[in-house]
């Protein structure tokens, strides 16, 4: 018997090839997994928000990709590069901020109220810690959150070790969350209050080469709140 595959080549891969993005399966592969749990939000109105467009020579691709598979999504990107500004009107809505500024990342989810926010801007540790804590507790129950190119976290060669700017890599930080996922939040790893609430709200964790999504539960874990109120009165 032939399996058929779980996750084909799909319209996301092709459209990803076509604008030219990375994340096609000519270099990172990414969009095969995306196809596979961006699917329900096809035809949905919903929001998809990038953490980082790509500077001129790139062209927005990513973006190009999403609006063209998401029919009725309004698609944000955001970059700290103006010259993005110039993408802006094709499609999709451009903002120019800092993606490692907890202040301007809130107010982008408090704006666009985003289901799926995807991180691949800057790749630095500090700065996907940071997006992640401060964008998914903003997610609406079954939201998605894609933190991309996180082999950042291993060691690279000296020329692009631009990256380990915190005492604690990006990989390091969710793996601490996952193991705390799969072990039912018992006493290790030691987590924070912030940490465990986090933990509390994820459903699943999905993981291939490079990338890593996280899925927001439609409520938060019920056995896990009374431990997070008692981290939070223990730590103050
Ligand atoms: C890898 S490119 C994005 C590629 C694009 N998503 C694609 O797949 O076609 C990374 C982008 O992140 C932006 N960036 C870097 N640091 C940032 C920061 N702190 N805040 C916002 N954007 C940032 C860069 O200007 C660059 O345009």
């Amino acid at each position: 018997m032939t399996l058929p595959p779980l996750l084909p080549l799909g319209e996301l891969d092709q459209l990803a090839q076509e604008m030219g993005t990375d994340k096609s399966s000519r270099t990172h592969d990414y969009m095969r997994l995306y196809e596979f749990l961006f699917k329900p939000f096809k035809d949905q109105e919903f929001c998809f928000m990038e953490l980082g467009v790509g500077l001129p020579r790139i062209k927005a691709a990513s973006l190009r990709s999403w609006r063209q598979f998401f029919t009725k999504a309004l698609i944000v990107g955001v970059d700290n590069d103006r010259r993005v500004r110039k993408f802006s009107g094709d499609d999709f809505t451009i903002c120019i901020g800092d993606a490692s500024d907890p202040a301007f990342l809130t107010k982008m989810a408090q704006t666009y109220k985003p289901s799926i926010v995807l991180d691949d801007a800057s790749h630095k540790w500090s700065h996907q810690i940071i997006a992640f804590k401060t964008m998914f507790p903003l997610l609406p129950p079954g939201g998605l959150y894609v933190i991309e190119d996180i082999f950042t976290s291993f060691p690279m060669p000296i020329k692009y070790d631009v990256y380990a700017d915190h005492p604690e890599s990006c990989w390091t930080f969710i793996s601490r969350l996952q193991a705390a996922l799969a072990g039912c939040q018992t006493e290790w790893p030691a987590l924070s209050a912030e940490e465990s609430e986090l933990v509390s709200w994820i459903d699943a964790v999905f993981l291939t080469r490079r990338t890593v999504i996280f899925v927001k539960r439609e409520a938060q874990r019920p056995e896990e709140v009374e431990r997070v109120a008692e981290l939070k009165r223990r730590q103050g």
